[in-house]
């Protein structure tokens, strides 16, 4: 097998739009037929993270603009508030106001617009005072919306009567990719990135991970980056011993930051119950403080009270981290400590953290 030599890193990056979309091309050739009809059908796209919306989207701008090259084409990603979108969509136009009758000047006659994470919007009703300032522009105009969640939700909890009668959105439902169309998209994106050996045994090992974590094509560029990093600096082919050891990084980065989102001192608290767990010792709160103690002693930082650990061990234990149980003998309470986490992953995931500068 050939060692693998990398051509070029951006078709592992997430934000690059693929000149094809393996698996998508029925969605993307509906979507296509529906917004260069005569009469443009507006067009709601849902389903659950990483599974191409975005880009099936932005492809769909591609081709249009490339169709009809006198159209205006708009993607607008939404960010919390009305104001904060505009406010990132005129990013690059500081002096010019910001908000929907900037954009409503000069936009043409016939407009694609694309609003990206509809979801994301606080307010149910500033998706409704959007569509009614573009509906009525009086123009032909042709809207794709996209979220994780349904047509169906939308129309019952969002949109007002108005609305629903004026758009009359086409609903799009995505669903997840299989195993098999995961690898095929990861091997798209391969051959575009590297020249040299990838087993196929390594291949479906990513596939399979991202099958069991819901099919985030997000997930599987990352494992994929990772892996094809491990083989190109050891100068080997892309096996699956390398795959199994980028999917152990990605599991470890993703502990990481879990750790580093906790209080840093209920972190190391988790870090102190994981060490001792992975031991396969019984693991008494006594003992987690004390291990908690001697990490901070080395770490040269002054510890918290055997107080303050009991409430972070129950708030440990509220998030699913741990579970306790209390028991009684002649010495008094004891409280037993047990998890199901991947503990191996989680120590090593500790391991590889900056503890000092975190518990500053
Ligand atoms: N069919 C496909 N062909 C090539 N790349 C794909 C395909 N589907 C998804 N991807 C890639 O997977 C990643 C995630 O896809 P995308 O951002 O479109 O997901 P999404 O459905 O919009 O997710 P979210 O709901 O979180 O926004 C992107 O990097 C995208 O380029
Ligand atoms: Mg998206």
């Amino acid at each position: 097998m050939d060692p693998l030599k990398l051509i070029s890193v951006l078709p592992l990056q997430q934000n690059w739009t693929p000149p094809t979309l393996p698996e998508r091309n029925c969605e993307f050739n509906e979507i296509i037929r529906y917004a260069t009809m005569p009469i443009p059908r507006n067009i709601f796209v849902s389903g659950p993270r990483g599974i191409g919306k975005t880009v099936t989207a932005k492809r769909v701008c591609e081709e249009y603009k490339a169709r009809f090259p006198s159209r205006s084409v708009f993607y607008i990603q939404m960010y919390r508030g009305l104001s904060e979108t505009w406010d990132k969509f005129y990013m690059e136009k500081p002096k010019c106001k910001r908000n929907a009758s900037t954009f409503k000047q000069g936009i043409g006659d016939h407009v694609l617009i694309v609003l990206d994470d509809v979801d994301c919007l606080y307010r149910k009703n500033d998706l409704n005072y959007l569509l009614h300032d573009l509906f009525n522009l009086d123009r032909q105009l042709c809207v794709i919306l996209i979220s994780t969640q349904s047509l169906y939700t939308y129309e019952r909890t969002v949109f007002t009567d108005a609305v629903k009668s004026r758009c009359q959105f086409m609903p799009f439902a995505f669903r997840p990719y299989n195993v098999n169309e995961i690898a095929s998209i990861l091997q798209m994106r391969l051959n575009l990135a590297v020249e040299g050996s990838v087993s196929q045994d390594a291949l479906k090992f990513i596939s399979e991970k991202v099958y069991r974590h819901g099919s985030d094509m997000r997930l599987g560029l990352r494992i994929l980056a990772n892996a094809v990093n491990l083989a190109v600096q050891s100068s080997q082919p892309l096996t699956l011993t390398i795959a199994e050891q980028a999917w152990r990084q990605e599991k470890q980065s993703y502990w990481r930051q879990e750790y580093m989102e906790l209080p840093p001192h209920m972190a190391l608290l988790l870090f102190s119950v994981c060490v001792l767990l992975q031991k396969g010792e019984k693991v008494t709160s006594g003992a987690a403080y004390k291990m908690y103690n001697e990490l901070c002693r080395y770490h040269t930082v002054k510890p918290l009270s055997t107080r303050q650990l009991s409430a972070y061990l129950s708030i440990l234990e509220q998030k699913g981290f741990l579970s306790t149980s209390q028991s009684m003998s002649n010495l008094g309470k004891t409280t037993t400590i047990t998890s199901d986490l991947p503990l191996e992953i989680l120590v090593e995931a500790g391991r590889t953290l900056d503890w000092q500068t975190i518990l500053k």
